[in-house]
């Protein structure tokens, strides 16, 4: 399959005429049940018709993904959640009021028009309405319901940049929007509103805290920050291996002067044994270390910077035959805690904490 590249302005600034005549193209291509994979403001999504089980079934195939993992259905108007939910409870309407558009997945029970390819056999759906403009354009000319999953192949960092989700999907799909870098660089927060309290089952850009001032009491799946422990994510797909680089990654934890001789001292033995090393460092950290290759993920005090830069340098990395890589760990709280959720699954969990 030829894969076509359609170039739009960079940024979420508003849909240029010519843009919104290429969306509508698009569009149409996923009308007619293809995939296209398309800028979000948190992540590129790769996306087909929700309501059409064979476009869900291709997504699978696409990214390699197992089918018992779930699809995130995308809708750019509050009132097309009602066709495919049984019921829409006041939580709903309050989270969306809050935070739609934008970085905010919820669980609901689904309709009968919402296929079982789209949800993995469940009887709840993932309903989110993204920010983006471009991405609203699209959803808006393809019906109204895109399932996307982040644009990669299965297992591996999502693309923030549309240069990796042509590494991934080449010749796999019909079309990718080059729409430049995504804002925010991690997935949405996924809520399930199916149970009592409320339960975040991904952490993401929409924190705890800030659903809590909404919502009362909101509960969080207790394996996010935890290593497997035979206990299964909610989730479904956060049980797989995910996000992760070539590369060994193993994070380091301690005072900045332990973390800084631990890691200069591991990546020089490995680079003795003939590995490629790479350090993940924060600003402030960042001269006093010695690797390969040693990349920023940005100021310790702005997490923002930190989150989006995460994936884009993970896959730097495997672009630069890195073997061996080390990173700083970071705070949970808050937006911290969706950073380290993803470079713990990164790394497998494997961390030295000194
Ligand atoms: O930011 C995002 O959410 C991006 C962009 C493209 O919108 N999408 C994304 O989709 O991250 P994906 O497929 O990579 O991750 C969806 C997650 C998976 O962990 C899946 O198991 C979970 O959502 N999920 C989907 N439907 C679910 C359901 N009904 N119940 C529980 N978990 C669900
Ligand atoms: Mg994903």
């Amino acid at each position: 399959m030829e894969t076509e590249i359609i170039k739009i302005r960079p940024g979420e600034g508003p849909v240029s005429e010519e843009d919104e005549e290429k969306l509508r193209a698009a569009g149409a291509i996923l009308q007619q049940g293809g995939l296209v994979a398309f800028p979000t403001e948190t992540v590129y999504g790769l996306g087909g018709d929700a309501l059409n089980p064979s476009s869900s079934q291709k997504i699978y195939a696409a990214k390699g993904r197992p089918s018992d993992n779930p699809l995130i259905v995308h809708i750019y108007r509050f009132e097309d959640i009602y066709k495919i939910t049984k019921e829409v409870p006041e939580e709903a309407r309050k989270i969306a009021d809050a935070f739609w558009p934008g970085p905010l997945t919820m669980i609901l029970p689904k309709s009968d028009a919402v296929p079982y390819e789209t949800t993995g056999g469940l009887d709840t759906v993932a309903i989110r309405m993204p920010s983006h403009p471009a991405a609203q354009k699209l959803i808006k000319y393809s019906g109204g319901y895109i399932a996307a999953p982040s644009a990669n192949t299965s297992g591996k960092p999502s693309p923030t940049v549309a240069k990796y989700v042509e590494e991934d999907m080449m010749g796999r799909i019909d079309a990718i929007i080059d729409g430049g870098e995504v804002g925010i660089g991690l997935e949405s927060t996924i809520i399930d509103l199916t149970v009592t309290p409320p339960q975040i089952l991904r952490p993401g850009y929409i924190t705890q805290e800030k659903l809590s001032t909404v919502l009362g009491t909101v509960d969080t799946d207790t394996t996010i920050l935890r290593a497997d422990s035979g206990q299964a994510p909610k989730a479904p797909g956060m049980k797989y291996r995910h996000y992760a680089p070539r590369g060994e990654l193993t994070i380091v934890e301690g005072t900045p002067g332990q973390v800084r001789e631990y890691i200069n001292r591991a990546a020089a033995a490995d680079h003795t044994a003939g590995e490629k090393t790479g350090i993940i460092g924060t600003e402030e950290m960042l001269s006093g270390y010695i690797a390969d290759v040693v990349k920023s993920v940005g100021s310790r005090k702005d997490e923002d910077s930190i989150a989006r830069h995460l994936y884009t340098i993970l896959r730097e990395f495997d672009d630069e035959g890195v073997t061996k890589i080390y990173s700083e760990g970071f705070s949970t709280e808050g937006f911290g805690q969706a950073i380290m959720n993803r470079l713990l699954k990164a790394a497998g969990h494997k961390v030295v904490k000194l």
